[in-house]
């Protein structure tokens, strides 16, 4: 949610800047802008829009300087505006800064700067954030040279209540930036004779692997030559340097038309990543290296509670039925928005999980802060190494899915999927399922994969069925037992991408409400599998039929379902009931993916949405 930039070194800092930008686009796309360093200037360019519409007034402008910030917006304080895009300078011109988070006393701060002289041309908090430091700018002249505008930001930061990642710059030290997190990420990169700032590591790995993740509370000065990292409390941090395993090409479209199509495509190598070396030498359960308890620990957890967001809130529910199926442990699963306010009670003995693809997502962070403050160990599964949930959880999972651009989260959910799944076996082989089938269970585990690409095969027939469908008002998704969850993620991604109205229901519970709904511009997704459920589906079908409503059947191969019963039939290949919620949930994402394309809409980039939401 917002992308910063920033660069010091030797190269010119604009395309750099653009460059980093347009990869963090994903993060926000209401406006973008640059402040550059030059001839002791500080020139900025915004523009309500795209990176693209700033990129080519960057380009008319023809900056030179070789440091500079950068910023892509998703609105919280102001509109879409050219005057509310950051960078934002300070009113006496000394300042320029960039800002991801939101200042919750800035009201307070904006009314002591106007008794001050300060004036204000946005409706943003950031500009008072830049008019407070250069207030204290102006007071620091006896602060050793070189440090005066990193301790105006530490003492703006002392007076600060909310959440920054900030990156700011001052007119009088032309190849320095100073940077701090607190609730929002911030990286840097260290380069040779450059140093890069960024949010998200998309932006910087072009030029750099090295990179330091700064934590909440601290700051880093940077210039082309040195970094060097201390706390707003004033401690000196000795900065560990990690490496991105991951290379620039991963996070390109590599000939596909979208990041999602891309990334449902990358579904079975993401499979293979997220199981690779965790499963044990007999083949009858999984290993997990991270999670820092022991299997006589899991023994004594009596509940799991699981917390999180949007599309990952569906894998929770997933692992739900799984763990409760296999492993017979009773789950809660609560939205993490609503658990860090609901003081929720927990038995003595429960274990806390939260799922979050970028291990950003402030409620998810707050809902494991929670936890922790109440004395539960709270372990993660998270898709991004060192994000801010991955290094403050007591040990977790990582997914291993490569990065995740695409706004609507494809590879990541199927993955948290198969690694829920995971989870279930390691609980349920250390109580009652048999070594028999546990190798059953990582057989079936094993083959997720290749059954992925069974369904992404036919991809064609359903870019054919989506076209049919393309100019519907509403849609219902229909699903029971795990593939309920799977239904409200087909609805969750049909509406943020193609912005069709869409819900998800069990399937039996449509006739309690929804079913009003149903009309020739209303079909319904169901998913039937081969199984316990099935005639009760088929009765649910005859039901929708019976009103004239369309169905969209997602179908376990060779099954028996009454002709004429669907209008349109897509095939999942038979599989363990472990796998049914990974191989069910392709389909969905497809006809989502090419119906939002046939709507002509931007599907890397929703309206209003943003992919790691930072704010409340
Ligand atoms: C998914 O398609 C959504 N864009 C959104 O619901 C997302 O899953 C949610 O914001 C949680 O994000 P996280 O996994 O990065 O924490």
């Amino acid at each position: 949610m917002c992308g910063i930039v920033g660069y010091v070194g030797t190269q010119k800092a604009a395309s750099i800047l653009i460059e980093g930008l347009k990869r963090l686009e994903y993060r926000g796309y209401d406006s973008a802008g640059v402040a550059i360093q030059q001839e002791g200037r500080i020139d900025v360019a915004k523009k309500a829009g795209r990176v693209e519409v700033l990129a080519k007034e960057v380009a008319r402008r023809h900056f030179s300087g070789t440091a500079g910030i950068s910023h892509t917006r998703w609105a919280t304080h102001g509109g879409v505006t050219d005057a509310n895009a950051h960078p934002h300078l300070s009113s006496d011109g000394k300042i320029a800064i960039v800002h991801n988070g939101v200042i919750e006393n800035y009201l307070s701060i904006k009314k002591f700067l106007l008794g001050k002289g300060y004036a204000f041309v946005s409706e943003t908090d950031t500009e008072v954030l830049g008019n407070l430091i250069a207030y204290h700018y102006a007071k620091e002249t006896d602060t050793k040279p070189g440090s005066r505008l990193l301790e105006s930001v530490r003492k703006t930061l002392r007076h600060v209540e909310g959440t920054y990642g900030i990156a700011a710059i001052c007119i009088d030290s032309p190849s320095e930036i100073v940077a701090a997190r607190k609730g929002s990420p911030l990286l840097l990169g260290v380069g040779e004779g450059e140093h890069i700032l960024a949010s998200d590591a998309a932006a910087l790995v072009s030029r750099t692997r090295n990179v330091v993740y700064l934590k909440d509370g601290e700051l880093v000065q940077i210039t082309p030559d040195s970094f060097s990292i201390s706390t707003v409390d004033s401690l000196e941090v000795s900065p560990v340097i990690d490496q991105i395993t991951w290379s620039i090409k991963d996070a390109e479209l590599s000939g596909y038309a979208h990041f999602m199509e891309k990334e449902i495509f990358e579904q079975p190598a993401a499979l293979e990543n997220a199981m690779r070396g965790r499963f044990s030498e007999d083949g009858s359960t999984a290993n997990f290296g991270g999670l820092n308890l022991s299997a006589t620990d899991f023994r004594q957890i009596d509940r799991l509670v699981f917390a999180s967001c949007g599309t990952g809130w569906h894998a929770c529910l997933v692992a739900e039925h799984l763990i409760e199926r296999f492993a017979r442990v009773p789950v809660e699963v609560d939205y993490a928005s609503e658990f860090r306010y609901r003081n929720a009670p927990l038995d003595r003995d429960a274990l806390f999980f939260v799922i979050s693809q970028s291990g950003e997502t402030i409620d998810t962070l707050a809902a494991l802060r929670e936890a922790q403050r109440k004395g539960y160990k709270a372990l993660a599964i998270c898709n991004v190494v060192g994000s801010t949930i991955a290094r403050e959880s007591d040990g977790g999972i990582y997914q291993h899915a490569g990065p995740e651009i695409g706004v609507a989260s494809t590879k990541a959910f199927t993955s948290q999927l198969l690694i829920s799944a995971m989870l279930a076996l390691y609980l349920a082989r250390l109580r009652d399922m048999s070594y028999s089938d546990g190798v059953t269970y990582v057989q079936g585990l094993k083959a997720a994969p290749d059954l992925v690409r069974r369904v992404l095969d036919q991809a064609p027939r359903i870019k054919e069925i989506a076209q049919r469908y393309a100019q519907c008002s509403d849609f219902l998704f229909l699903g029971r037992l795990s593939l309920f969850p799977i239904a409200l993620e087909g609805a969750l991604k049909l509406k943020e991408i193609s912005y069709i109205h869409a819900e998800g229901y069990p399937a039996a519970e449509m006739k309690h409400g929804p079913i009003a709904l149903i009309s020739e511009r209303c079909p319904s997704v169901f998913f039937v599998p081969q199984g316990e459920l099935f005639n009760k589906i088929v009765s649910s079908m005859q039901e929708i039929k019976a009103r004239k409503g369309k169905i969209i059947a997602i179908v376990t191969e060779g099954s028996d379902l009454p002709a004429g019963l669907a209008d349109e039939t897509i095939w999942i290949p038979d599989c363990h009931e472990a796998v049914l919620p990974i191989v069910a949930t392709v389909p969905v994402q497809l006809l989502s993916y090419y119906i939002a394309v046939a709507r002509k809409c931007d599907v890397d980039k929703p309206r209003n949405l943003a992919k790691s939401v930072t704010v409340e």
